[in-house]
């Protein structure tokens, strides 16, 4: 038996040409949207919005923080689309489920992911508010067999065995970093290695000295999945976390954390993070314009 069914090509082709017959935009970098990030679809222009709900195929998104709408539209003249929430492994979807949007962007001929996520931080010198810009990951739910490319592989969309080791751009990187100087915020900017766990409990103290130990500067439920299925289909990837909350390694210490708290920190930081998104889709280079 297989640990999930897997999803034809026609599916996601069907999902595709649907949009591609609602919509003239022809989006050229996809941005997903963290837990509390949502306001960020609000940069772009002559938008179109399309519910979860109303798109075949699509699935549903259930967490509080996550509109589940896809909005196209126009970032500083380069075409865009959104999606305002994202699909978590511990909402109870299979993998491949949480990566369908990733691999509907590469029919619809999109080229740069940008993924956000709320996250906590391991490394001892961030602050709740600093941005992370993702170098690295950690898979872990992979470690545990949950990986978006299990079972059979389609070699339209990529290779069997895909490399993983420059899942995230340098030049989209060292662009971002330069960016934030420029927007005076280098000061809380990091560039870290971020680990999805599976959720949806916070971690243990336990578990995040383990983390620690690893190397792991940020933690979080998502992206990994995502950035995944879009190395694998050939898409380049820029990803940010936003560091919503410090998780502790201290069994000393009387401080928790919840998701409200993550939320209200994805407020307080929506301004911030949709300047360095503008900024840097402004600024990448892309093979067509529009
Ligand atoms: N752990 C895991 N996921 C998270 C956290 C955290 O501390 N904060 C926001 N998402």
């Amino acid at each position: 038996m297989l640990s999930q069914d897997p999803i034809c090509y026609e599916t996601y082709q069907e999902t595709a040409k649907w949009l591609q017959s609602r919509t003239k935009i022809r989006p050229k970098v996809a941005i997903i949207c963290g837990t509390g990030l949502g306001p960020l679809a609000g940069a772009l222009t002559n938008q179109e919005t399309f519910k979860y709900t109303d798109i075949p195929n699509f699935p549903q998104s259930t967490v509080q923080g996550h509109a589940g709408q896809l909005v196209f539209g126009e970032l500083k003249g380069k075409p865009c689309v959104c999606m305002q929430g994202r699909f978590h492994m511990y909402e109870g979807y299979p993998l491949i489920k949480v990566t369908f949007p990733v691999r509907v962007f590469r029919l619809l001929d999109v080229e740069v992911l940008i993924v956000t996520n709320a996250a906590g931080s391991i490394a001892d010198d961030y602050n709740t508010g600093d941005i992370m810009v993702i170098k690295d990951h950690i898979n872990m739910s992979g470690f545990a067999g949950q990986h978006p490319l299990c079972g059979p592989n389609d070699e339209r969309f990529g290779p069997r065995f895909p490399c993983m080791s420059d899942a995230y751009d340098k030049g989209l990187r060292k662009l971002a970093l330069n960016i934030s100087r420029e927007l005076d915020c280098s000061n809380i900017l990091h560039e870290g290695v971020y680990c999805m766990v599976g959720g949806p409990n916070f971690e243990t103290i336990a578990e995040a000295r383990l983390l620690h130990k690893l190397g792991v500067d940020a933690v979080g439920m998502s992206t990994a999945p995502e950035v995944i299925a879009a190395r694998h289909c050939g898409l380049r990837v820029f990803g940010l976390s936003l560091i919503t909350n410090k998780v502790t390694k201290d069994y000393d210490c009387n401080e928790s954390v919840d998701h409200e708290a993550v939320l209200s920190i994805g407020e307080m930081r929506a301004g911030v993070v949709q300047s360095l998104v503008t900024e840097l889709v402004a600024r990448m280079e892309l093979n067509t314009a529009s």
